[in-house]
C-alpha cells in the first residue's frame, strides 16, 4: 500500500494553518503530534450525543458511555498485542511510568538495584529517583555510545543479582535511537529482573507486539499517537498487574469499602480510581483506528526518506553537531549549531513558520553525556512532506547566515 503524506496532511485541519505569514511547517510531533478530524470527530461526537460517567450506570447514556470507553480499550489491547484487562488508562505516558515505580517500589529494600540508561526521558528518571531518596535503592545507568546506542556489553555487566527493575525506552525522543528491547527484555529477565518499557515515541512509529517483546510494562502516551493529551497506557502482563500495589485510592477502584477495611477491584479498574479520561480514551481508541487503517511500514519509510534527504542536505555542514546516528534510529534529528543557542536557533526558525523544539528534551543526563546544555530537534511525522523537509533545511541555512 503506497503512503500519500499529501492527502494525509488534509486530514488534519490545523496544518493549513499559517504561523508568521508562512505555511506552518510542524516538527515538534515528538513533543506532542497534530489531531487528524477523525479524533476530533469522535470527541466531539461523544460529548454531543451520548455522554455521562461510566461504570454503575442504569441509564442508557451511561451505557453507552461505558461501551465507548471499555470499547477504546479493546483497541488499544488489539493494537499491541494484549489482552483489555491488561490495559489500564492512565493521564500520559509519565503516569503510567510512575504508576509502575511506585507499585514495585512498594516491594525494593534499601539495596535493592534499578537499571536505566542515560537515554532515558526524566519521566523514567524521576520516579526512580523517588526510589532512591526515600527507600535507598540504588540506581544504575546503562552508557550510551558516542554514536548514540546503548552498550550492551555494559548493560549486561550492570545487571547483577541485586537487579530488581529495569526500565528504559523503547526509542529515544532525543537521539531518535530504537533499542533492541526484545534482546534486552530478555537479558534482563535472564537476571530476574521486572522490565518497564517507555514505548512514548516506538509506539507511534513501529508496530509493537508486547508480548512478542515478552516486557513486564510498557507505557505510552495518547496524544503523541495522534490523539488527545490527558491520556496515556500502562499495559501489563496480567500477573504483574495482579501482583502491583495500587496507586491512587478512590471511587472505581474498590471491591468495598468498610470503617475498618478496604478490598480492591480486579486489575486494570484497580488502577484507575476516579472518574477516568473517559472522552480522551475514545478519542485515542479513534486514534488507533484511524493510524491502524495506515500501512505503518510505509509510514516509517516515508518519515525516514524525509529524514535521510534533511541529513543528505545538510552533509558536510561543519557548523552542525547531530546528536545520534545510530544504524536504524527514527525520523527525529537533534542539533546543535555553533555559535546559536538552541532556543535562539528554534525562535528564528519559528519567523519562517518552522516549528521545532529546543532546550535539553526532559534529558538533561543525556544532554550531559554529549557535553550540550540544549539541543534544537526537528521530529518528522506522517503528515510531514518532502517540501516541509526542504523549508526545515532552507530556513536552518538562513539561521546558521545570521550566526556565522
Ligand atoms: C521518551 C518519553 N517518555 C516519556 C514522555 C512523557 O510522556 P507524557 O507527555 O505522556 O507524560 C515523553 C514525552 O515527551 C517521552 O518522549
Amino acid at each position: 500500500m503506497a503512503f500519500d503524506a499529501e492527502a494525509i496532511r488534509t486530514e488534519f485541519p490545523i496544518l493549513s494553518r499559517q504561523v508568521n505569514g508562512q505555511p506552518l511547517v510542524y516538527l515538534d510531533s515528538a513533543a506532542s503530534a497534530q489531531k487528524p478530524r477523525a479524533v476530533i470527530a469522535a470527541m466531539t461526537r461523544a460529548m454531543e450525543h451520548s455522554y455521562a460517567n461510566v461504570h454503575r450506570g442504569l441509564h442508557t447514556l451511561a451505557n453507552e458511555t461505558t461501551d465507548a470507553y471499555e470499547g477504546a480499550r479493546k483497541t488499544v489491547a488489539a493494537f499491541i498485542g494484549a489482552e483489555p484487562g491488561e490495559i489500564v488508562f492512565t493521564k500520559g505516558g509519565t503516569e503510567a511510568i510512575n504508576l509502575v515505580a511506585a507499585g514495585l517500589g512498594a516491594t525494593l529494600q534499601a539495596g535493592d538495584e534499578v537499571l536505566l540508561t542515560e537515554m532515558e526521558h526524566h519521566a523514567n528518571i524521576v520516579p526512580w529517583h523517588f526510589l532512591r531518596e526515600r527507600q535507598g535503592v540504588v540506581l544504575k545507568f546503562c552508557p550510551v555510545t558516542d554514536e548514540g546506542a546503548l552498550d550492551l556489553a555494559a548493560f549486561q555487566s550492570l545487571l547483577g543479582p541485586r537487579t530488581r527493575v529495569v526500565a528504559l525506552s523503547h526509542m529515544s525522543n532525543v537521539l531518535g535511537t530504537i533499542n533492541p528491547v526484545t534482546e534486552l527484555t530478555a537479558m534482563a529477565h535472564a537476571a530476574g529482573a521486572v522490565v518497564l518499557l517507555d514505548g512514548c515515541q516506538a509506539i507511534v512509529h513501529k508496530a509493537v507486539d508486547v508480548k512478542a517483546i515478552d516486557a513486564d510494562f510498557y507505557a505510552f502516551s495518547g496524544h503523541k499517537l495522534y490523539g488527545p493529551t490527558g491520556i496515556g497506557i500502562l499495559y501489563g502482563k496480567a500477573e504483574r498487574l495482579a501482583a502491583l500495589r495500587p496507586y491512587q485510592g478512590g471511587g472505581e477502584m474498590i471491591g468495598a469499602v468498610s470503617l475498618d477495611e478496604i478490598t480492591y477491584a480486579d486489575p486494570p479498574h484497580r488502577f484507575e480510581a476516579g472518574t477516568p479520561p473517559i472522552l480522551e480514551a475514545i478519542g485515542l481508541g479513534a486514534a488507533i483506528e484511524w493510524l491502524s487503517r495506515l500501512d505503518r511500514v510505509a509510514v516509517a519509510e516515508h518519515e525516514h526518506r524525509l529524514y535521510a534527504h534533511v541529513r543528505e542536505r545538510l552533509n558536510g555542514a561543519n557548523w552542525l553537531k547531530v546528536l545520534g546516528e545510530a544504524p536504524g534510529k527514527g525520523a527525529i534529528l537533534s542539533f546543535t549549531v555553533e555559535g546559536a543557542h538552541a532556543h535562539d536557533v528554534a525562535q528564528i526558525l519559528d519567523r519562517y513558520g518552522v516549528a521545532v523544539r529546543a532546550g535539553t528534551h526532559c534529558a538533561e543526563p543525556l544532554m550531559r553525556r554529549f557535553g550540550v546544555t540544549s539541543s534544537a530537534r526537528a521530529s518528522f511525522a506522517l503528515y510531514n512532506t518532502h517540501e516541509d523537509a526542504d523549508s526545515f533545511v532552507d530556513a536552518l541555512l538562513k539561521t546558521q547566515a545570521f550566526f556565522a
